[in-house]
């Protein structure tokens, strides 16, 4: 994973926890990285998981909770770093039918090492939007995080709902609708 995912990951721990239980988590974790990233050094998945699972343990919250979490955090986040890949009059349902053949293909014109997922699009409808989550590293709660986040972000309120339409590999169908 990118470092701007662990940046992110640790102040989202620092600003809604605290300093202190960033810090505990860092020192406790056994990163490769020993707890310092740069925006674009990658990273281990692993670490991902060793933070959120040490999180969790700490805050009695599920991990899926905590990744979910996450993504909605992360949204905006990405958006600020990145306001020249979003074209200023795009909708939150416009943003989604392109993330796979316009978003993460301009990411990975910026950071060659990222590794992101597929989202292949069943159907798109001015209020609601139906794709094909897939990924090794099967982050479909975070994709879900990013789209509430998103949601926030447009001030468009919907409905997301997750079914697992495949398992080798797994397939994650997200539908989204416009509350
Ligand atoms: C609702 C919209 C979005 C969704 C659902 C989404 C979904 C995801 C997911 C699930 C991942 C984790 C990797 C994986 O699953 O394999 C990811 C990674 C990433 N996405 Fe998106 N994304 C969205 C919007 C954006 C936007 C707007 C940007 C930037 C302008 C962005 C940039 C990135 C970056 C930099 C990574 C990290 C890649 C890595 O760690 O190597 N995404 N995205």
């Amino acid at each position: 994973m990118l470092g701007i995912i662990f940046t992110n990951l640790v102040e989202m721990i620092e600003t809604t926890v605290s300093y202190e239980m960033a810090d505990e988590i860092l020192e406790e974790a056994n990163l490769s990285s020993k707890g310092v990233f740069t925006a674009v050094g990658h990273y281990p998945l692993e670490d991902v998981v060793e933070i959120v699972t040490l999180l969790s343990q700490k805050t009695r919250i599920e991990p899926d909770a905590l990744i979910f979490a996450f993504g909605k955090y992360l949204f905006a986040k990405l958006m600020d770093g990145h306001k020249h890949i979003v074209s200023s009059d795009a909708t939150l349902f416009d943003l989604l039918a392109q993330l796979d053949s316009n978003i993460h293909v301009e990411v990975l014109k910026l950071y060659p090492n990222a590794t992101l997922p597929t989202f292949t699009t069943l159907d798109h409808q001015p209020d609601q939007i139906t794709m094909i989550y897939q990924s090794p590293r099967q982050l479909e709660k975070l994709a879900e995080g990013l789209i509430q986040g998103g949601a926030e972000y447009f001030n468009t309120p919907v409905n997301v709902d997750l079914l697992n339409v495949a398992t080798m590999p797994k397939k994650v169908q997200i539908t989204i609708k416009k509350r």
